[in-house]
């Protein structure tokens, strides 16, 4: 007896796996998303259609899939959506777009978003994310973009991010990120608006030398050959890119105010030199009855101004209006 019971029950478990595990397979992608809809709390019923009792979540909407029901993109930005990431997301291995800016999620990133092998962009900016930035996010190696902007994330950012050679666009900015960011790799590429307004960052990306470590060690691979403790090699590139700089903003302001200052004291020295070309009926109308309605007449500024300051007076409101648009000019 005591022998026949465990057995019994390893069959009818083995038994359960067997009958179980096609159906979960099957539908796993959609058992993923569900859970993490469980997570969620979605006041404008954005998951209305994410139904899991469906063969596969291909029709349900902000999710698309391939030709094999495999999920591709998950596009739920601005939804209004609050509750956590779940670490399930990371099965969805055809997924290359997972877009949830714009809501108002909360906890950390799941490591298991690494597993994530074909994702091409990660948007998880603007919400309430904290916590650090898993090191796995450097194993995406699919990945263009990785926005993780305007949340609270904390800690060091990853070198592992280093390594993700088609890496296009970064942000890190508006969060509490610290200490020495990466300038290697892919990394080369991004300027300081990528990390700015974060706790404490550091290093050369930055201009900012690292507390408790020689400044800028070891130097940047396409630096001048210089010893890595020489911060002083490192700002001349920098000096000459801001000299440049404010030499072309000079130029540029220059190229702008000469003509422009040219031109206003040519018109204050030769006021009575703009002509305006007329149509005869707005001129004292009298004096030149043999100028047919509508030719044109050259007056001077002076004449019109002269003239128009009489038309006030007139009845015509089109006329009065003439006159005024006229003056404005002047
Ligand atoms: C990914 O898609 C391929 C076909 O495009 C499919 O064979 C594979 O099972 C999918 N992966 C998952 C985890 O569904
Ligand atoms: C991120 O936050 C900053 C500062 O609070 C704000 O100026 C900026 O507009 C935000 N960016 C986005 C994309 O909302
Ligand atoms: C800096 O980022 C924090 C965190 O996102 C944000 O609360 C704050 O408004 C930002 N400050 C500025 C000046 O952009
Ligand atoms: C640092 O660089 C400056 C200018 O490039 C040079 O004169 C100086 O000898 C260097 N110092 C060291 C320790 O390499």
């Amino acid at each position: 007896m005591e022998k026949r019971v465990p057995v019994l029950f390893l069959c009818l478990a083995w038994m359960m796996l067997v009958v179980a595990s096609p159906m979960v397979s099957a539908n796993a992608e959609g058992e993923a998303l569900n859970n993490f809809k469980l997570k969620l709390q979605d006041p404008k019923n954005t998951l209305e259609s994410w139904d899991p009792a469906l063969d596969s979540p291909c029709t349900w909407f902000h999710v698309t899939c391939n030709k094999e029901n495999s999920v591709t993109r998950v596009d739920l930005g601005n939804a209004g959506l609050a509750g956590e990431l779940v670490p399930e997301l990371g099965q969805l291995k055809n997924l290359t777009y997972l877009e949830l800016y714009g809501n108002k999620l909360s906890g950390k990133i799941p490591s298991a978003l690494g597993n994530l092998m074909n994702l091409q962009s990660l948007d998880l900016y603007m919400n309430n994310i904290n916590g650090l930035i898993p090191d796995t996010l450097g194993e995406l190696k699919q990945l263009q973009f990785l926005r993780l902007n305007n949340n609270s994330l904390s800690g060091l950012i990853p070198t592992s991010l280093t390594g993700i050679s088609g890496l296009k666009v970064l942000d890190l900015s508006n969060n509490f990120l610290s200490g020495r960011v990466p300038y290697d790799g892919s990394f080369s590429q991004f300027t300081p608006i990528s990390f700015n307004n974060n706790s404490n960052l550091c290093g050369p990306i930055i201009g900012k030398p690292c507390p408790g470590s020689p400044p800028f060690s070891p130097p940047p691979p396409f630096g001048p050959t210089s010893s890595p403790d020489n911060e002083s090699s490192i700002r001349p590139g920098r000096n000459s890119n801001a000299v440049i700089a404010i030499g072309v903003a000079v130029g540029a302001a220059l190229l702008f105010a000469v003509p422009v200052f040219g031109f206003a004291y040519w018109r204050r020295r030769k006021p009575h030199e703009f002509f305006f070309d007329v149509p005869v009926y707005i001129s004292s109308a009298e004096d030149d009855s043999e100028l047919k309605l509508g030719q044109l007449k050259r007056f001077s500024l002076r004449e019109l101004q002269v003239a128009t300051d009489g038309l006030a007076t007139r009845t015509s409101w089109e006329e009065v209006d003439l006159a005024r648009c006229i003056r404005d000019a002047c």
